[in-house]
């Protein structure tokens, strides 16, 4: 191995400052832009860094053009994808990590003949199983956030059992090539972690698939970090630690507002029964609907209202509207608050990142906890593009996708508006008895057109 310069080992030792400093940034929204900022610089610098501490680096023109193709394609992807499709984008880029650990340790062991130690070679191992898994994983996880498959849980005959078999069978191809290190026996290994990939997250559906990404993510941050290991390179151990254990933490506590164990998550569809996984029937039933002109109404002649924003509100980017009618409400006198539910939209903080585009106070978003005392006095709920997180169904329906997560209690309000544009259920497929109920009105239409009309009225009152 050669010896890495001391200035290579201190510009390391400030690229790692930079991650630390950088999650400690993205914990908050005032410092998340910054903190995002060192991060990227502390990335560049490693990168640099590279090529500068090996300036007989093989294979030179070969990684350059790699790294050219990599920007071509990572930029504007990244330039011009939707706030609303940021989580696909996570899963693909993260996916991508994953295998080119998985890769880089492939050739390690190609290359590497005999292995310095048992402990080099199981962390290579480790490596190409984790990274596998985190590739196909995550691949899966983006055609079912981008839709190309469908958002509900994928369920084979057998599944489970399929799936224990597969992982055991990993298991075992793992610690016998640490044993017996061959080269077919790699490439068995590398099939069965690929194919354990998409068996793990084939029966993960709707609301589940967050805490998904961010699984994988913790995956990946291992995979790295372990192939830093192999590579001898301190700060992909750094990095790769930091990402696992910050992966780890955040599934933790997703997993936690979303009031289930782990491993319900990942094998409750397992036992779910088929009809949990359909929309239930197709008849027609009674439903109730407003014109922008009842809604105002209504509104301005109530005393306390709450504001429950979803993943519409960012599809309609009704962000800047719905502050607008906040505010002609609180001039008149109404109490105001917005309902913030964990999972609401397609990312963690969602909703508290689109409303701060708007300038929405910081008090005014009331976490779950907070809010769900409040329902029960409450006249008037407008759900502007939200389902699954008032969907009752968590609570009643034990055979539903989304049963055990604590969802907003805004059935216990005195009058709920639905803003969407149809009938369609939400991200978890299944339909919402709340919008048949005789207190709930529906206000059809793009939640920035319906908003932009209750906004006009509600001016002529
Ligand atoms: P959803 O349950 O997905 O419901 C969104 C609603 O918005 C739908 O009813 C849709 O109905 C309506 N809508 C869409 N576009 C609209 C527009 N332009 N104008 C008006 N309405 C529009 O959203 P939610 O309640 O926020 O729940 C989030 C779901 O996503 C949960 O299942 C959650 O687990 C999942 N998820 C969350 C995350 C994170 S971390 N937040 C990540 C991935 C997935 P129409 O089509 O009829 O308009």
């Amino acid at each position: 191995m050669t010896l890495t310069p001391v200035w290579a080992q201190l510009a390391d030792l400030f690229a790692a400052v930079c991650f630390v400093l950088a999650l400690k940034g993205l914990s908050g929204p005032k410092t998340a832009r910054n903190g995002n900022m060192l991060g990227a610089i502390g990335a560049l610098v490693a990168v640099v860094v590279v090529f500068l501490a090996n300036p007989h680096m093989k294979h030179l023109w070969l990684i350059l053009i790699a790294i050219v193709i990599g920007i071509a394609i990572g930029y504007p992807a990244a330039r011009q994808v939707k706030m609303t499709q940021m989580p696909q984008l996570v899963a693909l880029f993260n996916g991508v990590g994953g295998g080119a650990a998985a890769l880089i340790s492939v050739i390690e062991f190609l290359g590497a003949g005999e292995f310095e130690s048992k402990g080099v070679l199981t962390a290579t191992v480790f490596t190409v199983v984790v990274g596998s898994v985190s590739f196909t994983g995550s691949i899966l996880t983006f055609l079912k956030l981008q839709e190309v498959i469908t958002t509900r849980p994928i369920l084979l005959p057998a599944g489970r059992f399929i799936t224990m078999l597969v992982a055991l069978l990993t298991l075992v191809a793992a610690v016998w090539l640490v044993v017996a290190p061959t080269t077919l026996l790699l490439v068995v290994l590398l099939a069965l972690s690929l194919l354990f990939g998409l068996l793990l997250v084939m029966p993960v559906g709707g609301a589940d698939v967050p805490i998904v990404i961010s699984l994988l993510n913790a995956f990946t941050g291992l995979s790295v970090a372990a192939s830093g290991y192999v590579l001898g390179n301190v700060l992909l151990i750094v990095a790769g630690t930091l990402v696992g254990a910050s992966g780890t933490l955040l599934t933790r506590e997703m997993a936690k507002a979303m009031g289930r164990p782990l491993t319900n998550t990942m094998f409750g569809a397992f036992t779910a029964t088929a009809a949990a996984v359909g929309t239930g029937g197709g008849e027609e039933r009674p439903i109730r609907s407003s014109t922008p002109q009842d809604v105002a109404i209504m509104l301005a002649y109530a005393s306390k209202v709450i504001i429950v924003p979803g993943y519409g509100l960012a599809v309609a980017q009704a962000q800047h509207t719905i502050r607008e009618l906040v505010d002609l409400l609180t001039d008149r006198g109404v109490q105001v608050d917005y309902a913030i539910h964990p999972v609401a939209g397609r990312m963690p903080g969602h909703m508290n990142v689109l409303l701060a585009e708007a300038n929405v106070p910081y008090e005014q978003l009331k976490e779950m906890d907070e809010i769900n005392p409040e329902f029960p006095s409450t006249e008037v709920v407008l759900v502007v593009g939200a389902n699954d997180v008032v969907n009752p169904a968590a609570k009643t329906e034990p055979s539903a996708p989304i049963y055990g997560m604590p969802i907003l209690d805004v059935g216990s309000a005195q009058q709920v508006v639905f803003l969407k544009r149809s009938m369609r259920p939400g991200f978890a497929g299944i339909e919402n008895e709340l919008l048949f109920d005789p207190k709930t009105t529906l206000l059809f239409g793009d939640a920035k057109d319906s908003l932009t009309k209750v906004v006009k009225d509600l001016e002529a009152l």
